[in-house]
């Protein structure tokens, strides 16, 4: 195989970008993603300020634009993100009761997801719900702060019922080692598991940098998760850097997927450097002009490609 998407297949994973729909008009753009990716993650058309900035008014012309050419293509879809505290409008901030809070998250799941019905492999049902640091604590959020711990469980019960077929996913960062964070999460899947609550598989974002480089236990990690019966995906890959450095940490990250049967799939947080959300970097595997940077071959290797 010579592309990242078809060596991926040959060891039964989808190797995705996120995009965005404002790039689909640029021809090396689409050419890059249709060549070499098997499934594609909106990057913020489906997040809630985008499809429901207006209480139970839907504006998905722009999600629609990506999913439309995503499956035109054969490329399969993650949808990204239903419950979250950030990008939301300032009518879900300003929601009073704990009832108003509850059936505007649950309006919120099920008529974006009905929408999308059949058409969505995985589902970040819930993103980021847990602080930083060492306290395990959960993050403020208008879902946090009005319904308390149950709304994750509330949040996947409902998606569910919204589409059955969609594997539904909670995704975090700075997790992806074993630390007081990842534990949090890990403390999260094991009492829904337990509690028969509908989680299918637990995200990783996978944001590399100097600071936060990947962490020696990432396997280790993804494995324990493994263990409580959910599938795991790598959901948003990017890694600062250039040059060797940079392709040994894509090619570190790929092997460690690949030794964990039920690490689905690989997505990276967009198709070329130019578009990055970390201004001025160069995390992701083709450079600004779609040229394929070292981290592309040495994860078209892991993949088993050549
Ligand atoms: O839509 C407006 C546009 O109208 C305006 O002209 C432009 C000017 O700055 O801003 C546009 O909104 C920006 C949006 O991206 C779309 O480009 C926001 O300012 C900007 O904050 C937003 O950034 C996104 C970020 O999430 C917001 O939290 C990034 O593109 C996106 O890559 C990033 O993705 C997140 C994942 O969803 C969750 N995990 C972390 C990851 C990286 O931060």
């Amino acid at each position: 195989a010579d592309t990242l998407g078809a060596a991926a297949a040959e060891r039964g994973r989808y190797f995705g970008a996120a995009v965005a729909a404002n790039h689909l008009g640029e021809a090396p753009y689409v050419s890059t993603l249709d060549t070499e990716f098997t499934s594609v993650t909106p990057e913020n058309e489906m997040k809630w300020d985008a499809v429901e900035p207006t209480r139970d008014t839907f504006t998905f012309g722009s999600a629609d634009r990506i999913v439309d050419h995503a499956r035109s293509k054969g490329m399969k879809v993650r949808g990204h993100t239903l419950v979250w505290h950030s990008q939301l409008p300032g009518w879900v901030s300003g929601l009073g009761t704990a009832d108003d809070a509850r059936s505007a998250m649950n309006n919120h799941i099920t008529k974006v997801m009905q929408h999308y019905k059949g058409r969505i492999h995985s589902w970040d049902v819930v993103n980021e719900a847990f602080q930083d640091g060492e306290s395990g604590a959960r993050r403020s959020s208008p879902f946090q702060d009005k319904l308390g711990d149950g709304y994750i469980e509330e949040a996947f019960r409902t998606a569910r019922a919204a589409d059955p077929a969609a594997k539904l996913c909670y995704n975090d960062y700075n997790t992806d080692g074993i630390n007081a964070k990842s534990n949090a999460v890990y403390n999260l899947v094991k009492e829904l598991k337990a509690r028969n609550a509908p989680i299918d598989c637990v995200g990783f974002q996978s944001h590399f940098n100097s600071a936060s480089p990947v962490p020696s236990d990432y396997k280790e990690n993804l494995r324990r998760f493994v263990d409580l019966g959910v599938d795991v995906q790598i959901t948003e890959l990017d890694i600062e850097g250039s040059g060797t450095a940079q392709a040994d940490n894509y090619s570190n990250v790929v092997r460690s997927c690949l030794a964990i049967a039920r690490c689905t799939g690989i997505t990276v947080w967009g198709v070329t450097d130019k578009y990055s959300w970390r201004p001025g970097g160069t995390p992701l595997l083709f450079d600004d002009n779609y040229n394929k940077k070292p981290a592309y071959d040495a994860t078209l290797t892991a993949l088993g490609g050549t």
